[in-house]
């Protein structure tokens, strides 16, 4: 839960400077990218599972990541398509493709809140 608080709080700090200081050359929407910051995850829920207490990938988490989960949840809740990207984009499946302004920040913000605490 601290990472994920983190990113939220570093996705919002970074939006602001960088509104901050590029003013009108930068447009960030806060609300949808704050709902992708906090979602980003949601698609975890089905990637892991818990047996005997024990936390391990489920056979549909091995199938699916949580990218991919996470945008079918929040499709199926009729999220905005801006927020489904945020989702599916925020991890390195999103490598490959253009993310948005917010889905670039969220990304960043997620990465650096949990790369250093890697084993
Ligand atoms: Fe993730």
């Amino acid at each position: 839960m601290n990472h994920k608080r983190t990113c939220v709080q570093l996705a919002v700090d970074i939006a602001k400077k960088m509104v901050d200081n590029f003013g009108d050359e930068i447009k960030v929407d806060m609300d949808i990218m704050i709902s992708g910051a906090i979602l980003i995850d949601v698609g975890k829920l089905l990637e892991y599972e818990m047996i005997d207490g024990k936390l391990s990938t489920s056979s549909y988490g091995k199938m699916v990541r949580h990218p991919f989960s996470g945008v079918a949840i929040a499709a199926r809740f009729d999220l905005p398509p801006e927020v489904q990207h945020i989702i599916g984009t925020h991890s390195k499946e999103g490598d490959l493709g253009k993310r948005t302004v917010e889905s670039i920040i969220v990304h960043h913000a997620d990465f650096v809140s949990f790369e250093p605490f890697k084993a």
